[in-house]
């Protein structure tokens, strides 16, 4: 496996294998399960795989974890070698985002909204960086978790409005046999904290089922996702939503496929996770 540090070596390597079919995965580190399943997915349907581990920091509003986000590079190096990945993009920071850096990449309606709202300027440095990321990789496939639902619909209304050649994949969600979501951040789940955790997919599951038992009003289906998480001291709940799956708008009755998105706070940890349905016909 290669490591690229410099932007210069990395457009070198591309124009080097320009006949390869490149399949990226980004990252900002940290690697887990759901990070090596679209590993896994890229090596199925690409030659050659590239992932990049960068620690954004346009995407943390001022009062976020961007010093604390865990930072395990020499783990995550050797994971990638032995995942088979071809190529390891690891820029530093002043590499990225030089003094003179002044443009920024937003997607307007779909950044609004649930996470957008909670965290004002995130998406837009999430659309910047993997902007520039899928200039230099220049991959025919790019993978995105469906973990981070609401990230992977901006980042393909954005492909599709810069005409950028590259298909974003949607890879599922990866999770603990309890339910819980991987995420990097679960790291810092105290062992009560960890325990409460769970209660987010079990909300969103109930949601699922109510939807599958035929229930379409929105509200009943909110209330019967909030019961299971107002239960648990500790947990505050940000959103619990019963959204369209496209366009992310809140809808009052179910209708075509829709997407439940949850956000909650345990301590100082923030959680999301979301799952999609189909109401039954
Ligand atoms: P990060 O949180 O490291 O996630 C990298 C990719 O892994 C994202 O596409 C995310 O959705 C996916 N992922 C995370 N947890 C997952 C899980 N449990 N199952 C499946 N996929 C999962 O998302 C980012 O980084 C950044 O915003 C990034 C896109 C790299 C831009 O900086």
């Amino acid at each position: 496996m290669r490591i690229i540090r410099s932007i210069r070596a990395l457009q070198n390597w591309r124009r080097k294998h320009e006949n390869q079919k490149i399949g990226f995965v980004p990252t900002m580190g940290a690697l887990h399960e759901g990070h090596f399943s679209l590993i896994r997915q890229a090596r199925k349907h690409c030659s050659m795989v590239v992932v990049s581990i960068f620690v954004n920091p346009l995407q943390f509003g001022p009062a976020e974890d961007l010093s604390r986000y865990p930072r395990t590079v020499k783990i995550d190096q050797q994971w990638c070698r032995d995942s088979g990945v071809d190529l390891l993009f690891w820029p530093s920071s002043e590499e990225f985002y030089p003094k003179v850096f002044q443009t920024s990449v937003k997607v307007n309606r779909l950044s609004q909204r649930w996470e957008g709202e909670a965290r004002p300027t995130h998406f837009e440095g999430v659309t910047t960086v993997v902007t520039k990321l899928l200039c230099l990789v220049h991959p025919n496939r790019s993978y995105f978790g469906q973990k981070d639902y609401q990230q992977l619909l901006i980042i393909k209304q954005m492909v599709q409005d810069l005409n950028i050649d590259t298909k974003i994949v949607r890879c599922p969600t990866i999770r603990e046999s309890d339910g819980l979501a991987l995420s990097s951040r679960n790291r810092f789940l105290l062992e009560s904290q960890r325990r409460k955790a769970v209660s987010l997919s079990t909300a969103l599951k109930q949601g699922v089922q109510a939807i599958k038992q035929g229930a379409t009003n929105a509200r009943i289906i909110q209330s019967s996702m909030q019961k299971i998480l107002r239960k648990i001291s500790g947990v505050k709940i940000e959103y619990l939503a019963v959204c369209d799956a496209k366009t992310l708008e809140p809808l009052t009755s179910v209708k075509g496929e829709v997407v439940l998105l949850g956000a909650i706070q345990i301590g100082n940890i923030r959680l999301i996770d979301n799952l999609l349905v189909k109401r039954p016909s």
